[in-house]
């Protein structure tokens, strides 16, 4: 077989370790894999160290042991994750962490014309990005006076807008009412980006993600904790909305 066939996994995390100065490590000897098609969820606890994860993936913390690849290339230096953070998105947990200019466009445009394109292109792609999310007319909003749910939808609008081959997402359904929750979940849906989510609620990442994860005493294990959960829905032949325990 032609090896250039052989499709190298877009993040392989191996024995990463790390820790915040004077603390115990919150990440230990941790291993992962996402490949190229995977939705993949996780669920675990506050300060559990999903957040300091996603930013050792992004290079934003430096592991204190371990071996990161991107693509089957190995990434280390500062410089080598400029170029990881233009190919994998990050939706911050806190959207005030993610929108820092003046107004939409400006926030939304700042990626594509930090990846080379011209004004007429990032303004073109912003554009069609803020469409796909439902948010026409908004070019022009303040950012900072937008609701919650309408900064968690322009941050992942400037994510969306680099064109990322993949995207990890911190706690993008938290404090969304159901409507914004339902309309994000929709267009997970419709995305051909591979993922990691964050989230507490199970119900959510069972709808978005194959494969649900926790992070427990530092590494990645298989979510087998029990999930309660009731759903609430109408069969579209029955007259009468019913519950299922
Ligand atoms: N900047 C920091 N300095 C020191 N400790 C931190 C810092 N950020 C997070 N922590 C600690 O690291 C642990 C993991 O945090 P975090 O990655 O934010 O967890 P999660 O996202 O799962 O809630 C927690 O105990 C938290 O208090
Ligand atoms: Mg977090």
């Amino acid at each position: 077989m032609n090896q250039q066939l052989i499709e190298n996994p877009i993040i392989k995390l191996a024995g990463i370790t790390f820790s915040y100065p004077g603390a115990l490590p919150v990440l230990k000897d941790l291993d992962f894999t996402l490949s190229d098609g995977d939705r993949i969820g996780m669920i675990a606890p506050n300060g559990s160290g999903k957040t300091t994860l996603f930013h050792i993936i992004m290079g934003l913390l430096k592991p204190t042991a371990g071996r990161i690849e991107i693509f089957g290339q190995r990434v280390a230096e500062e410089e080598d994750f400029v170029a990881v953070r233009r190919r994998i998105g990050l939706l911050f947990q806190d959207a005030d962490d993610q929108l820092f200019s003046p107004t939409v466009l400006e926030d939304v445009a700042f990626g594509p014309l930090n990846l080379g394109k011209s004004k007429e292109e990032a303004i073109a792609i912003s554009r069609k990005t803020l469409s796909f999310l439902g948010l026409e007319g908004f070019e022009d909003r303040i950012t900072i006076r937008l609701s919650g749910g309408e900064k968690r939808l322009v941050s992942l609008a400037t994510v969306l807008a680099m064109e990322p081959r993949a995207m990890l997402l911190d706690e993008p359904s938290a404090g969304l009412d159901e409507a914004t929750k339902n309309r994000l979940i929709d267009i997970l849906k419709n995305l051909d980006i591979s993922y990691v989510i964050v989230s507490h609620e199970f119900d959510f990442l069972s709808e978005i993600t194959d494969t649900i994860y926790t992070l427990q005493n530092g590494r990645i294990q298989v979510d087998t904790a029990a999930h309660p959960h009731e759903h609430v829905h109408a069969h579209p032949y029955g007259r009468h909305p019913h519950k299922h325990q």
